[in-house]
């Protein structure tokens, strides 16, 4: 199988091969991105959501959700915006900051996000949507994409309105996290439908949801057609899923790697002890911490001391200590 015949191309930017990172506050940083460019596999990788009104004035040098290196490329940044306002300079700030494309939050459901008329609420009230669509696509020329979920509930003419309008207005691609707006991560996503708004537009649409296994990525593609797919929690415990997906599934030529599970941990926490300030670090690795301790049988231990820490060396203290003690756990593994 080529993966040049699978790679994704939009407004010269070539997303190769399709497997992209969701953006996820408090985890897509930096450090996680890094560790994923690593492994290799991930076609595009992303920030978390950037709150446009802020976005101008935060320094990229020392800002935790701007800080990054030359090795996390292609990068995508995604503005969380409501204020038409907002547009222009957070926009050219981007451009400022070599952004590689520029996403659009429409699916993020907290509250505190959608009383400000962001996220998940431009999907109820889609005049707003179109007017920061139309103000994204007349300032910039880089690939603009759309982060959708599906509805309040499931109907299907207003779905295909809004999606009908994101591709009218201008928007490259469209990706697709297969739930409603009330529906916990938990539940099964709804491939079947990223398969209805794959009939309804020519720009390319990608499915997101409960993608944890090689697996789950052939079965999601099989029953969605996507032209590509994005990962979030999967890729946060095994930051290796993008590359097993992309040899397994895409035929790419990228090595099974090796995995020690403490050494990548431990990359994890110099990373972050880096990259950001004293304040930010714990937050950071209890966030990651909770789904990384998924890749073990009794991983809540890990993820309630981590949780339960009060310092990063009380925290690293009590990792060295779960690895030390967890002999049932292989070290290394191959997957
Ligand atoms: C901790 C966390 C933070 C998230 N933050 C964002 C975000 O900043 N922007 C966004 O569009 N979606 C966000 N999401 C949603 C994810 O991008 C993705 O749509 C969701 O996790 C489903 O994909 P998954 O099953 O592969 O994790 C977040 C999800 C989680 C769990």
């Amino acid at each position: 199988m080529s993966t040049i015949a699978h790679a994704i191309r939009v407004r010269g930017l070539e997303i190769c091969p399709p497997l992209l990172q969701a953006p996820m506050a408090g985890l897509t940083h930096s450090a996680l991105r890094q560790i994923v460019s690593g492994f290799g596999g991930a076609g595009l990788l992303s920030t978390e959501m950037l709150l446009a009104s802020r976005l101008p004035t935060e320094n990229p040098g020392i800002s935790p959700y701007l800080v990054r290196t030359a090795r996390e490329k292609p990068l995508s940044y995604q503005l969380l915006i409501s204020g038409d306002m907002d547009v222009g300079p957070a926009v050219d700030k981007l451009h400022d900051l070599g952004a590689d494309a520029i996403d659009l939050n429409m699916g993020c459901p907290d509250w505190s996000v959608g009383r400000s008329g962001a996220g998940f609420a431009l999907m109820e009230n889609p005049e707003s949507a179109r007017r920061l669509v139309m103000g994204a696509r007349r300032r910039t020329d880089l690939p603009l994409t759309a982060k959708i979920r599906l509805g309040v509930g499931l109907d299907e003419p207003r779905l295909k309105d809004f999606c009908a309008m994101l591709e009218g207005e201008g928007i490259d691609m469209v990706s697709v996290h297969a739930r409603l707006k009330k529906e916990p991560f938990a539940r099964r996503p709804r491939w079947e439908w990223v398969a209805r708004i794959k009939e309804w537009l020519r720009i390319p649409v990608i499915a997101n949801g409960g993608i944890f296994t090689v697996e789950d990525a052939g079965d999601c593609l099989s029953v969605s057609g996507a032209d590509g797919l994005m990962l979030g929690r999967g890729a946060v415990a095994r930051p290796w899923l993008f590359a097993d997906i992309a040899r397994e599934v895409y035929g790419c030529d990228i090595a099974a790697p090796r995995v020690s599970l403490p050494l990548l941990y431990g990359t994890f926490t110099d990373l972050i002890k880096e990259l950001f300030p004293p304040e930010r670090r714990l937050g950071r690795l209890k966030e990651f911490t909770h789904h990384f301790a998924r890749n073990y049988q009794f991983g809540h231990q890990l993820s309630s001391r981590i949780q339960g820490s009060r310092t990063m060396t009380q925290a690293e203290e009590r990792s060295a200590d779960f690895f030390k003690n967890n002999p049932e756990c292989p070290g290394e593994k191959n997957t």
